[in-house]
């Protein structure tokens, strides 16, 4: 579904990303973990398009993307939950969903709410509420909905468990299973490698804007875990 191709990232001077290559298959749920810098958020931050790359191609089903705005991609199926899930905080919780669903017809996004809250019921029962008085770890599920609100093809999550308490975690977890039994291919990053890992097929180590590692589960698991100690 997605192929990120030789991507290279600048920020004036700086090399966030060397030549780095993934891909994410149709239904899978493939991790980038590496700690602070690794590059995890330039990457996903590229394939939606706030960042503009050096050089590299971004491929999505098949159609280079790479020259292709930022709401043109929202369009063609990518939805995004940013690092620090950042809601709208005098928005109620159902208008923080509905943001994300500006171009769609009214009646697909009445649908989409619909099973979100059937789905998420904490999210039915706090409607109403604005969103910066809920938790942390609240708000964190908030933000995954209004990533999924246009029912995306493919997920990208950056980084959901940052600053959750172990319960908070085992929650959102809960969320991003529910989205995988939808069938939502999804791309995440994290520092946790540990609850992460539950959750995965497949995960990409980076370090210093390179990927060091790949594999499965269970080929990088004991590499994964070393990481987080960095
Ligand atoms: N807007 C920016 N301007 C300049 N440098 C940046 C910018 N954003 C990131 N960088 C630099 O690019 C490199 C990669 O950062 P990035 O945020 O992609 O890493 P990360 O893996 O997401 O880290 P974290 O786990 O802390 O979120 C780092 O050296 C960082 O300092
Ligand atoms: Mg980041």
């Amino acid at each position: 579904m997605l192929v990120v191709d030789n991507l290279t990232v600048r920020y004036s001077g700086i090399l966030a990303l060397q030549e780095v290559s993934i891909e994410v298959k149709k239904g899978e749920t493939v991790l980038l973990v590496g700690s602070n810098g690794a590059g995890k958020s330039s990457l996903i931050n590229t394939v939606i398009g706030l960042v503009p790359s050096a050089s590299g191609r971004i491929v999505l089903n098949g159609k280079d993307i790479s020259a292709v705005s930022c709401s043109a991609r929202a369009q063609l199926g990518i939805g995004y939950s940013p690092e620090g899930r950042r809601v709208f905080s005098s928005l109620t919780v159902r208008e923080n969903i509905l943001s994300s669903t500006q171009g769609i017809p009214i009646s697909t996004a009445r649908e989409n709410l619909a099973w979100i809250e059937k789905t998420f019921p904490l999210l039915a029962e706090r409607a109403n509420q604005p969103a910066n008085q809920l938790s942390g770890g609240e708000q964190q599920i908030v933000a995954i909905a209004r990533a999924v609100s246009r029912m995306p093809k493919l997920l990208l999550l950056d980084e959901p468990f940052l600053g959750l308490a172990p319960v908070w975690i085992g929650r959102v977890s809960e969320t991003i299973r529910e989205l995988q039994r939808r069938g939502t291919t999804i791309l995440m990053t994290e520092q946790m490698a540990r609850p992460a890992l539950k959750l995965v097929d497949r995960a990409y180590i980076m370090r210093n804007g390179l990927v060091r590692r790949s594999g499965t589960v269970a080929e990088i698991r004991d590499s994964a875990l070393a990481e987080e100690y960095l």
